[in-house]
């Protein structure tokens, strides 16, 4: 017998028709002359029903005695049931096994510690709750790529390797490098994505960016996705306004796509992801400090935010929140600063809501040479590894702006999920290499 093979998440074109699923055995309970075989194939799960008189009894035993996880090939009828949670079941005619599991899969039905789990990350990624966080994961990411495309971004890949810091030294991870000694992970694509906004007036990079973040939270990894827009003649009130349009897109695509399964398998309340609409509230830094102290917060002006005061801040409102204009002394090197004080950087971080925090940081870079090179040394930072960058302001600086967006996090707030190490299929973290 021939069956067509079919998906699962596509089960529903071949109602009445006889298919091959292939995939692994999720799951097995079995009453008297009846087996229901729980069956995986990475698009969903299906319920096939087994009766005893419809295969040979060598096979209904083999059945009866099958470990999860055993890969295998079921032939059978799709049949449209009501009760099932996809509609859709297969009354079984025939299994093939294609390899037998061996027994106790580490991962059974009870509840595991994160620690276990995250040990066991390369089966834990096989289990429904990870497909969806996965599936979101890929649908934010085609949102991103759609996004900047469809608005005419040119894509500019930006090089892992470095000779310099971007984002302060205190979290660069070294590497060895030939006769030059050694270079830096990338923390970001934005000096180079700068150069190519001068080349090509608006681009984005989008890659791994890494950071030797000492830190033990819940929203810091050392290896991260970001995307980087960067846009010619574009001033930070245009930087807020992309990034808000931007977020808006996402949102819709994850709602359009995956309402249904986050709310089902992850129990996400997604009317919170309904209120993602434009316009975003704006504060200034300043009204910020107002806002936590009022709420009983001890911080003073020029502190910054840790992830208790984003928590508090994001908090207040129903959409993501754009604080704008910090102390520039909290700042990276590359900040253009206010113009009416300059005690303040033209920078925003849009903080996601319901305690989700920073997801974006961004601004106006400095374009002038001079400054530049005072702020170079001001921070410390090496002249020689910056002459490219200052080349920019050599010829034909112009004002500019961009952000860059952590993918991780996004994946966390619109999943709802409380830490980023869920959100990317191997996450880095300080105590974390393997698997
Ligand atoms: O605010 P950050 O450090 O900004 C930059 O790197 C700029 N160069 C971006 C730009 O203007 N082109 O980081 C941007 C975003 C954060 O808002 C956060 O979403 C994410 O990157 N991020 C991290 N995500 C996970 N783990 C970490 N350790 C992260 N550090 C930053």
């Amino acid at each position: 017998m021939s069956f067509p093979r079919a998906w699962i998440n596509e089960i529903g074109q071949y109602e009445g028709q006889d298919v091959e699923l292939r995939g692994w055995l999720d799951n097995r309970r079995s009453s008297g002359k009846l087996h229901f075989l729980q069956v995986r194939d990475g698009t969903g799960v299906i319920q096939c029903v087994m009766f005893k008189g419809d295969v040979s009894e060598a096979l209904f035993q083999e059945a009866d005695h099958l470990p999860q996880e055993s890969a295998i090939k079921v032939r059978g009828s799709v049949r449209a049931d009501a009760r099932s949670p996809l509609g859709f079941e297969l009354s079984v005619k025939d299994l093939e096994v294609v390899s037998r599991a061996e027994p106790d899969f580490p991962i059974g039905r009870k509840e595991h510690g994160v620690a276990f789990l995250m040990e066991k990350r390369h089966l834990w990624l096989r289990s429904s709750r990870q497909r969806v966080v996965m599936a979101v994961r890929h649908t934010i990411i085609k949102a991103i790529r759609d996004y900047f495309d469809g608005h005419g971004f040119r894509l500019t890949d930006a090089p892992i390797f470095t000779p310099a810091a971007c984002e302060g030294t205190s979290t660069l991870f070294e590497v060895p490098y030939f006769e030059m000694g050694k270079a830096y992970l990338t923390q970001s694509g934005q000096l180079y994505g700068e150069a190519a906004a001068m080349a090509y007036g608006k681009v984005y990079t989008f890659g791994p960016t890494f950071r030797a973040e000492k830190s033990k939270t819940r929203r810091h990894l050392t290896e991260f996705w970001m995307v980087e827009p960067e846009v010619a003649f574009m001033d930070l009130d245009e930087d807020m306004d992309l990034a808000e349009d931007f977020l808006c897109f996402i949102a819709q695509r994850v709602l359009e796509n995956h309402a249904k399964e986050l709310a089902s398998i992850l129990e996400r309340d997604v009317s919170k992801l309904e209120t993602v609409k434009k316009p975003f509230p704006r504060i200034t830094y300043d009204e910020a400090v107002k806002v936590l102290q009022a709420a009983g917060n001890p911080i003073k002006w020029g502190d910054d935010f840790g992830g208790d005061e984003e928590t508090i801040l994001c908090s207040q409102y129903d959409r993501p929140v754009m604080v704008h204009r910090y102390p520039a002394d909290l700042k990276a090197f590359y900040f253009k600063h206010d113009p009416t004080n300059p005690k303040l950087a033209l920078g925003v971080d849009v903080l996601a809501p319901e305690g989700y925090g920073e997801i974006i940081g961004g601004g106006q870079r400095e374009e002038s040479f001079d400054t530049l090179v005072a702020r170079i040394e001001a921070h410390q930072l090496p002249r020689e590894a910056f002459e490219w960058y200052l080349d920019l302001r050599r010829w034909g600086s112009v004002p500019h702006s961009g952000f860059g967006l952590g993918v991780e996090r996004t994946v966390a707030w619109m999943c709802g999920l409380h830490h980023v190490r869920e959100t990317i299929p191997f996450p880095r973290m300080m105590e974390r290499l393997t698997p």
